[in-house]
């Protein structure tokens, strides 16, 4: 939610317009997170008349990165595009509103006054905003826009101009800033006052910082102008507070700060991630982290890692979406899920992350799976098997509700958080509950180093790759393919499970090649899509393994077309969704050869005797089904369990089809974004 991103070149010297693009593309790679409006502040006068030394320019636009672009090089600005800049900081941010309406004004970056004396880039809310508007209100300080940032560069000046001595550090200004801001933040500072200098500090939203020295730059040479041990993954982590040759060491050397590392990747594979209450410090080149209240001999350490990720998992290559291209993932993103974690000669599945805490899970009074949207629904996906093979009891929770209902947690729950991006604030805010209650904790996340992977006791990587797409599709089915890997690995032992947990690894062993055989049908759902797409709402109904199939469609229908879509548990169709079948309402229905076969038939009657024309999801050649059809999309069979996971792959192709059709920006659907880090 909001897309930070800043680029700090010391002694490498970068004409104004490569530090406007490097920030330009930044914003495009972060623009998944948010797309209202979009801003850049970069050193320079906007025009001749500013005669202040190291004057900061601002430059917002409402819209999406594209416009923003666009505003950079219009012929009326006065910027030095050419002017060659040694070493500089520039900050960029693309916006999606929580706090006042996305216009210019309210974009990102905020300033302290009318000179920018102080600008800053904020993901995250500051609850406590009003109260400290009032006072520097009180204090007369103008503020000109409606957010929550605007107070964070207005209290930055009311510190620095009510400093106690002359000096004052950069970092102890925003040390003294964030100690009085409540909330959720990631913030990065630049001031007129501390020219080339960074400051970056977080709280409960992601920032990471990436770092590429110039001896990197050369492919001959690796003389190494910070201590080597820093940057090898996996070596003992380092203390890079305070030293003399902290990161950098004040050589030649780029900083790129961001939200996530899609946008990092491109210029560097070396990143540290920063924790809640680290505030990163770049001064004279040289990167040192400080912690917020800090105590006596704590140290901070921070590993800067390698990045696994590849630049062309995150490009878009030849198709006309990132949503488009990771449904067609899926066959190996899968796989990417399960390499090395299932012996299928053996029947084996062995999760490393998980293997230490086994006994205690086992011996567990419940298992309790929480998220949000389609995490949540791969929890409802896989409840059933996981009370099959686990015999415990499970509950699934959306991450809100268990919050509002102050849930009770007990030491011997273990409860799962299942988040794609690994930031979102509620399912994160439920993980500190959990914890609070001493239950063990395991996150199911697609993204390293993020929050929930970082904050629980264990977990479990999906390995998906980057998810780029608003509307998460490749995540869902390999969420749902590794909380199967976890019922199979509890099982291990049950004698009495054995057959079906055979059963359930050979279906997880074909389904590559069955999922690529469901995405063989793409151009019969189009020519469905194509008859639909002008109707106002659309109904999915199913049940048992297939029910959680009915929700997720529905919400990917509804957060990319815009149409109206319910998913309905087709058990609960006579108690009131019955009502709304006719003749025109178009049905989509799940019916699969499974324990509920006679019941969703059941429902199918139901709903062929009002008159309704159901487009339904069957098995291939179940001619019973298909002579009741109005039209039908015949997959191939697998294993119950498993099924949900072919079942979805129609929904999410169909989504995608009614979108393009409609006219809509698939991967930026209207007033949505990625990770949802706000409450
Ligand atoms: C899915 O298409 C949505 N964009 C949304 O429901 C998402 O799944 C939800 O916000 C949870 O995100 P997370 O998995 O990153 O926690």
């Amino acid at each position: 939610m909001c897309g930070i991103f800043a680029y700090l070149n010391y002694q490498v010297p970068r004409t104004r317009k490569e530090i406007l693009e490097t920030l330009v593309k930044g914003l495009q790679r972060l623009e998944y997170r948010g797309y209202d409006s979009a801003g850049v502040a970069v050193d320079g006068p906007k025009n001749n008349k500013d005669n202040n030394n190291n004057s900061i320019t601002l430059i917002k636009k409402r819209g999406k990165v594209k416009n923003l672009d666009e505003e950079l090089y219009k012929k009326d600005s006065d910027l030095d595009l050419d002017a060659v800049l040694g070493t500089h900081f520039g900050l960029a941010h693309t916006r999606w509103a929580t706090h006042g309406e996305p216009s210019a004004v309210n974009c990102h970056p905020h300033r302290s006054d009318k000179d920018n004396e102080f600008v800053v880039v904020h993901n995250g809310i500051i609850t406590n905003y009003k109260e400290l508007k009032k006072y520097l209100n009180s204090k007369g300080y103008e503020f000109e826009s409606e957010t929550d940032t605007e107070v964070i560069p207005k209290l930055t000046k009311y510190v620095y101009d009510n400093r106690e001595r002359d000096t004052i550090s950069f970092s102890t200004l925003v040390e003294r800033v964030i100690q009085q801001l409540e909330g959720a933040f990631a913030l990065v500072f630049k001031s007129r006052h501390f020219p080339g200098e960074a400051v970056a500090t977080r709280r409960g939203s992601p920032l990471l910082i990436g770092v590429r020295s110039e001896s990197e730059l050369s492919a001959e040479h690796i003389p190494i102008q910070y201590n080597s041990a820093l940057f090898k993954e996996g070596v003992q982590e380092k203390n890079i507070h305070n030293r003399p040759d902290a990161v950098g060491g004040g050589k030649a050397v780029e900083y790129y700060f961001a939200s996530d590392a899609s946008a990092i990747i491109e210029h560097t594979n070396k990143v540290l991630y920063m924790e809640d209450d680290d505030v990163a410090i770049v001064t004279n080149g040289k990167l040192s982290i400080h912690r917020l209240n800090r105590q006596a001999g704590e140290d901070p350490v921070r590993l800067i890692k390698t990045l696994q990720m590849e630049l062309q998992q995150i490009m878009k290559g030849n198709f006309e979406a990132f949503m488009q291209k990771e449904i067609f993932e899926q066959p190996e993103s899968v796989v990417n899920t399960m390499r090395g974690r299932i012996v299928f000669d053996t029947d084996t599945v062995v999760l490393g992350g998980l293997k230490d805490h086994l006994k205690e899970i086992k011996r567990c009074r419940r298992l309790i799976m929480i998220g949000c949207g389609t995490s949540f629904h791969a929890a409802v996906a896989t409840r059933q098997i996981l009370e099959e093979l686990t015999e415990l009891p499970v509950m699934v929770e959306l991450a809100s509700d268990f919050l509002d209902r102050n849930t009770p947690v007990f030491r011997d729950d273990v409860c799962f958080f299942i988040s794609q991006s690994g930031e979102t604030a509620d399912t994160l805010m439920a993980l500190r509950y959990c914890k609070e209650r001493g239950a063990l904790t395991v996150g199911i996340t697609n993204t390293v180093g993020s929050s929930i992977s970082r904050d629980t006791d264990c977990g479990v990587h999906i390995n998906a790759g980057p998810e780029i797409g608003v509307a998460s599709t490749k995540a869902y089915t390999s969420q749902f393919v590794s909380l199967v890997m976890f019922g199979l690995m509890v099982s291990e032992d049950r004698v009495s499970l054995q057959k079906r947990r055979g059963e359930i690894i050979q279906g997880l062993k074909d389904l590559p090649e069955l999922i690529k055989k469901v995405l063989a049908l793409d151009n019969k759902i189009k020519a469905i899509a194509d008859e639909l797409y002008e109707q106002r709402s659309l109904l999915v109904m199913g049940r048992g393994f297939n029910y959680a199939t009915c929700l997720e469609g529905a919400l990917k229908i509804k957060e990319i077309t815009y149409m109206h879509s319910e998913g309905i548990l087709a058990g609960e169709l006579k108690h009131g969704p019955l009502a709304l079948i006719d003749k025109h309402m178009p049905v989509i229905m799940i019916i699969m050869r499974d324990a509920c076969y006679q019941k969703c038939q059941n429902a199918l009657e139901q709903v062929t005797a009002r008159s309704g024309r159901p487009i339904i999801l069957c098995c291939q050649d179940d001619v019973e089904i298909t002579k009741n059809a109005y039209k039908t999309i015949e997959l191939p069979h697998t294993v119950d369990c498993l099924q949900g996971i072919l079942s979805v792959i129609p929904l999410q192709l169909m989504s995608f089809h009614l979108a393009v059709l409609r006219g809509y920006d698939v991967d930026c659907p209207r007033n949505l974004a990625k990770s949802v880090t706000v409450e």
